[in-house]
C-alpha cells in the first residue's frame, strides 16, 4: 500500500474541509507497483530474477492470450488473482464458456436495475441517511443480475438462494486466495471454501435441470462466481470514481471505459508456458509464468487517447476521440478465454453509470486500494443525493 503522504487521483473537495481521496494506483506499491514500475521498451519485462515475465504491449499480451498450445492457465480459481479459472487446472481441462445472448443481458439488466433501486430506496431511510458502501451495496443487485441472465428459467426464488449461495462462496474463497502460501487442504479456511462451495454446487445441481441447462453444477458455479466478484468491483471502482469527479456531462458509456481503464477489477491474469515458446523475441522455457495486465496496457499511449503524459488520470471524455477504440487494453481478455459475460458486464456497468450521473456522488473517507483479491476500492462509502433532494 502506498503511504499516507502519497500522490492521488483526486483532490477535489466537496464541501468538506478536507478534500476526500482516492490512492492512486500509479503510486502505490506491492504487485501493483512492480507492474506499472516496469520498463516499457517493448520487451518482455522480468518481475524478479526467475520470473515472471510480464508481456508489456499489446502484440505480447494478444500472443499470450490466443496463442492456446503455448500458454496455458496456471492453476485453480481458488488460488488465481481473479475469478476467472474454472474448475480444470490446465488448459485441456478448462471448459470454454459460451458468450451470453442479448435476451440474457436484457434480463440481467432489468434484474440489476429493479435490485438496486431497492439498495437506494433502503439507504435513503436508513439511520446513514444516503450513505452507502458500494462493495457491499453491490453484491445482491450484481449476484442476483448474473444469475437472473445465466439462469433464466429460474425462478426468482431459486435465483435468489443461487445468488447468496455464490456470495457465500464468493466471500469464503476471499481469505484462500489473500493468502500469501497456500494454505493447506484441510487448513479452516479451506474447509470453510469446499462447504461454501458444495452448498452452491448442490443448489445448482436441484435447480439447473428445471432451468434447461445441462452443463454441470461445478462448471456453472465457476462462470456465476466469476460474473458476481468482477462486476461489484468495477461497479464500485466506477462509484468511487465519479464520487471523486462532481464534474457531470460524461456519456455514461465513456465512464464505463475509463473507470475499467484507470482500476479495473481484473487487473493481471497469468499463464504457465507448455513449452519452449518465443516471446517478444525471447526464449522461454516450459513451465514459466507470463503476465498480462490490462491495467498496464490501459497506460499505453498507443491504445489511450488524450495526455500521454496522464493516462493515471479519470477523464472519461477521453472516450469522445472515435479514433481510439475503446477496450483496445484487452479490459475483457482475449482469445478463447475472454470473457463470457462481457456484455453484461459492461451493460450493467453503463446502468450504474447512468444512474450515478443522476446523483451528487459524495466520498466519506479516503479511499485505499485493496490489492488482496484483485484490486478492490477500500472502504469504498459514499453519500448520494438526487437532483430534487
Ligand atoms: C464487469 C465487468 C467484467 C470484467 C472487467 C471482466 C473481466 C474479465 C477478464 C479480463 C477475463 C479474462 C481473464 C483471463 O484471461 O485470465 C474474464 C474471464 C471471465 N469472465 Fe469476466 N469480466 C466481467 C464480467 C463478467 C460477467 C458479468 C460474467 C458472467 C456473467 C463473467 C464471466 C467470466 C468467466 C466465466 C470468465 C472465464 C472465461 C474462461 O476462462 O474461459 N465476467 N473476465
Amino acid at each position: 500500500m502506498a503511504s499516507e503522504a502519497a500522490p492521488l487521483i483526486d483532490g477535489h473537495d466537496h464541501g468538506h474541509a478536507c478534500p476526500v481521496e482516492v490512492e492512486s494506483a500509479e503510486t502505490t506499491d506491492g504487485r501493483l507497483g512492480a507492474v506499472l514500475g516496469a520498463p516499457r521498451n517493448g520487451e518482455l519485462a522480468p518481475l524478479g530474477v526467475h520470473g515472471p515475465w510480464l508481456a508489456t504491449s499489446l502484440v505480447q499480451a494478444k500472443q499470450v492470450l490466443t496463442d492456446a498450445a503455448g500458454f496455458d492457465f496456471p492453476s485453480t480459481v481458488t488460488r488465481g488473482s481473479d475469478m476467472s479459472g474454472s474448475a480444470g487446472d490446465t488448459r485441456s481441462g478448462h471448459h470454454v464458456f459460451a458468450p451470453l445472448t442479448p435476451t440474457q443481458v436484457g434480463h440481467g439488466s432489468s434484474t440489476f436495475l429493479t435490485q438496486w433501486h431497492e439498495v437506494v430506496a433502503a439507504a435513503r431511510t436508513s439511520p446513514d441517511g444516503g450513505v452507502i458502501d458500494a462493495m457491499q451495496a453491490l453484491r445482491r443487485p450484481m449476484a442476483r443480475a448474473t444469475c437472473g441472465a445465466a439462469l433464466p428459467g429460474c425462478s426468482p426464488g431459486d435465483r435468489d438462494l443461487v445468488a447468496d449461495n455464490v456470495l457465500g462462496w464468493i466471500d469464503a474463497l476471499g481469505p484462500v486466495i489473500s493468502r500469501r502460501r497456500d494454505p493447506g487442504r484441510w487448513s479452516r479456511i479451506r474447509r470453510h471454501e469446499a462447504r461454501a462451495r458444495h452448498e452452491l454446487e448442490d443448489t445448482l445441481a436441484r435447480v439447473l435441470p428445471g432451468c434447461g441447462i445441462n452443463d454441470a453444477a461445478h462448471v456453472v458455479a465457476t462462470f456465476l462466481a466469476a460474473g458476481v466478484q468482477v462486476p461489484i468491483a468495477a461497479g464500485a471502482w466506477l462509484l468511487v470514481l465519479l464520487a471523486a469527479h462532481p464534474e457531470r456531462g460524461f456519456e455514461p458509456e465513456h465512464v464505463v471505459w475509463e473507470s475499467l481503464r484507470v482500476a479495473p477489477p481484473t487487473w493481471i491474469t497469468a499463464r504457465i508456458t507448455t513449452g519452449p515458446v518465443t516471446l517478444a523475441g525471447r526464449q522461454l522455457a516450459p513451465g514459466e509464468l507470463v503476465l498480462v495486465s490490462p491495467l498496464l496496457l490501459g497506460r499505453s499511449s498507443e491504445l489511450v487517447p488524450g495526455d500521454s503524459s496522464a493516462l493515471g488520470a479519470f477523464e472519461p471524455d477521453r472516450w469522445r476521440c472515435e479514433d481510439v477504440r475503446p477496450g483496445a487494453w484487452l479490459p475483457f481478455g482475449a482469445g478463447a478465454h475472454a470473457c463470457p459475460g462481457r456484455t453484461l458486464g459492461f451493460r450493467l456497468l453503463r446502468d450504474l453509470a447512468t444512474w450515478a450521473l443522476e446523483h451528487e456522488l459524495t466520498l466519506t473517507e479516503p479511499v485505499k486500494i485493496d490489492q488482496s483479491r484483485g484490486i478492490l476500492p477500500s472502504p469504498a462509502r459514499l453519500g448520494f443525493t438526487s437532483p430534487t433532494q
